[in-house]
């Protein structure tokens, strides 16, 4: 059994996701055993003790360098014996030596199709406001592996979701959640628990 360990900062859908599939008994191979927020005003914390979920908050500001942060929150997850951390709309940036005692054991949820809008300051709304100003048909999301280049780890899964006439960035960020993220996030995590990821250099191939 592996535990998962998910990393959170704003509203939590995504947690509620993988709560929900392990309900269902989707994530057998893996338990939520840890919820840590960047802030102690996530409503994802609520969810996570709504479920009985241990938490805990880790902010970037209580540091007074980036690496001491880096220090602790590597510590934090190492002491909760985290197989695999989950980003779920985690919004501080991760530093080198998290990622690196971590390496193929950290998973984000991205809300658009990788390589498109993504990479430094392509988060939450601001996704979907870009992809709307360009005009593309299709957005979608992505769940793939962390490393050091920001979106830039190995893809895990992809899901198309088509952009509609009238779409505002709240609209399409509710499409995209309902039909993509919701889905693809708790069976990348589940994939994960059952060893059924390989990475081979930056690409991933599904043992399914
Ligand atoms: C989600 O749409 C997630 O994909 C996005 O933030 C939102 C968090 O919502 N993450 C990023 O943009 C990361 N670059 P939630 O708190 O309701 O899960």
């Amino acid at each position: 059994m592996k535990n998962i360990v998910v990393l959170v900062s704003g509203g939590g859908t995504n947690l509620q996701a993988l709560i929900d599939a392990q309900k269902r008994g989707e994530l057998a191979a893996g338990n939520i055993t840890c919820v840590i927020s960047s802030t102690p005003n996530a409503y994802a914390l609520t969810r996570a003790a709504d479920n009985g979920i241990s938490t805990e908050v880790i902010r970037r500001r209580d540091f007074s360098s980036f690496d001491e942060y880096d220090e602790a929150l590597t510590q934090l997850l190492q002491s909760k014996n985290a197989d695999v951390i989950v980003l779920a709309g985690f919004m501080t940036i991760l530093g080198k030596k998290v990622i690196s005692a971590f390496e193929n054991r950290i998973i984000n949820i991205h809300p658009a199709l990788i390589p498109s809008f993504c990479g430094e300051g392509y988060y939450g709304l601001r996704v979907h406001e870009e992809a709307l100003k360009k005009g593309v048909k299709v957005t979608g999301a992505t769940a793939h592996f962390v490393n050091e280049v920001c979106d830039g780890g190995p893809i895990i899964i992809q899901k198309a979701v088509e952009v509609q006439n009238g779409d505002t960035p709240e609209i399409l960020q509710k499409r995209v959640m309902e039909q993509a993220e919701w889905k693809i996030l708790p069976r990348a995590v589940a994939l994960f628990c059952e060893d059924k990821i390989k990475v081979i250099g930056n690409k991933t191939e599904i043992l399914d």
